[in-house]
């Protein structure tokens, strides 16, 4: 019987991996005028994925596989996790999850639209459908404390409103004192980094840094697209792609290695278990750590660097040669407030979600209208990150998450850079002379580390319990912290704050 139930979700992997390949293709290749079509397409091929899933045999049996006694304990808890997700797909009827898709299609044409006029104003009616939408769903789903625990559940399962509302209280008292003390130091220098960087180097020097880290080439590809973003199609088939900015070096490069731990993630995942909850990734905040541990605590750490300036000095001599290696280092950490999420440091970065999950709260409870959100943005980004919003572009219209109706997203951002420290933290106990390694551009101890301790699991285990696992306590903001404050004091030369 738990063959059958394999065979079950592998078929439905199938249908998964067929509409990952056509998304894939829509935002890298497809041509403009596809996109009515490929639109239908994957909503036919999620509506089938969906009745298949939903489906009375399916109920019956995980009904009988959850009684059998014969099952591992790896087996029942595959079945739990299954019977937790069918429970919760079949809240929603068919005709709220065609309502919910034409509502966001809609909703993203809108924004789309609202952007190039550059007013919320074109977006606001979507908004508000979106926002009720959402209200409805997690009212059908259910939640104990909070409505937004419903939607939350979505991307980071199991996550609370109120745990979410306390991390940020932390880090609204902790994170100002250092940022003040950034502030009253002189600004580094970083316009050699937008300079011109002629793209084929560019796009050669992020394979070497793929290859570098590990990522398997012949279970995978790179391509450009508007977004970057990785995609799995299947464990042996997991996609990233990038975007060259010429004039600004930080772009693609720190890009490539944020997909790229995203990547390493998918390609740890053990394919025996293709289809199955232990095939899968545990959350967005524990995939958001994967990329950002890659991304910030090693690929703007210095020993990173110390590897890999001399061959990047050697691409671009006319840029970087008289640059130094502590120039530069200083360079790729500079903390700047500024209005674009994407663009932000990794410190000022957590207001901006900070803001965006106050915002997304006020309206799910229903404290705040709709109408109301663009005053409320403007008047936050004033009041925490100290910038005047110009035009609504640069502000509310700014991310996509909305108009795809994901509303609960954001918080893993911050969520996966606090799981990150911890997990960073851990791996530099726990692997013998771990910064030599890095220094010498051996990636492999930490990438068998990760793979050993998160990656293998596939979701066998909640975000909680393998924070606990791996680290021995629950997700502690204080790793973050003195992370931060270790690193910046260095780089912009105080010693106390
Ligand atoms: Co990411």
């Amino acid at each position: 019987m738990y063959k059958k139930y394999k065979d079950l979700l592998s078929k439905r992997a199938d249908i998964k991996g067929a509409i990952a390949l056509l998304s894939w293709d829509q935002e890298v290749f497809m041509p403009r005028e596809g996109a009515s079509f490929r639109a239908k397409q994957l909503a036919t091929l999620s509506g089938i994925a969906h009745e298949m899933f939903t489906s009375q045999q399916t109920g019956e049996l995980l009904e009988q596989l959850i009684h059998d006694r014969l099952l591992s304990s790896d087996e029942l808890k595959n079945v739990k996790e299954t019977m937790n997700e069918f429970s919760k797909s079949r809240k929603l009827s068919k005709e709220f999850v065609e309502k919910r898709s034409e509502t966001i299609s809609d909703a993203f044409q809108n924004w789309l639209k609202a952007r190039s006029f550059n007013d919320f104003k074109t977006f606001l009616p979507s908004l508000e459908k979106l926002v009720d939408i959402k209200r409805k769903e997690a009212e059908l789903i259910g939640f104990d404390e909070h409505p937004y625990d419903a939607l939350l559940d979505e991307y980071e399962p199991d996550e609370k409103t109120s745990n979410i509302s306390k991390v940020f209280e932390d880090l609204r008292q902790k994170l100002p004192p250092l940022l003040k003390a950034i502030k009253d130091m002189p600004q580094v220098e970083d316009r050699f980094l937008k300079k011109k960087y002629d793209k084929d180097k560019q796009w050669e020097f992020g394979l070497y840094l793929l290859k570098q880290m590990g990522y398997d080439f012949d279970a995978g590809r790179q391509d450009i697209s508007e977004h970057p973003f990785t995609i799995t199609f299947n464990p042996l088939d997991v996609r990233v792609t990038t975007r060259i900015n010429e004039n600004d070096f930080n772009n693609m490069t720190f890009s490539c290695i944020h997909e790229g731990g995203h990547a390493l993630y998918e390609q740890g995942i053990p394919s025996s278990n293709y289809g199955l909850p232990s095939g899968e990734s545990i959350s967005l905040g524990v995939h958001e750590s994967q990329s950002r541990l890659w991304e910030n605590n090693i690929g703007r750490s210095l020993p990173y660097w110390k590897a890999n300036y001399g061959k990047l000095q050697n691409i671009f001599p006319t840029n970087l040669g008289h640059v130094t290696l502590q120039e530069f280092y200083r360079a790729i950490n500079k903390v700047q407030s500024s209005l674009i999420r994407t663009e932000a440091d990794e410190l000022t970065y957590h207001f901006h979600i900070m803001i965006r999950f106050e915002i997304e709260k006020m309206l799910i409870e229903g404290t705040l209208e709709a109408k109301d959100a663009r005053d409320m943005w403007n008047d936050l980004y004033d009041k925490y990150l100290g910038v005047k919003v110009p035009d609504d572009k640069n502000g509310i219209l700014q991310d996509i998450h909305w108009s795809h109706g994901s509303f609960g997203y954001f918080p893993t951002y911050s969520l996966g850079s606090f799981y990150a420290a911890q997990f960073h933290e851990k791996a530099k106990e726990e692997i013998s002379d771990l910064q030599l390694e890095i220094t010498s551009g051996n990636l492999t101890p930490l990438l068998t580390w990760l793979r050993e301790k998160i990656h293998r699991h596939g979701k066998l285990y909640k975000a909680s319990e393998l924070c606990q696992m791996v680290t021995g306590e629950p997700l502690n903001l204080d790793y973050f912290m003195r992370y931060a404050e270790k690193k910046y004091m260095k780089i912009y030369g105080f010693k106390k704050m």
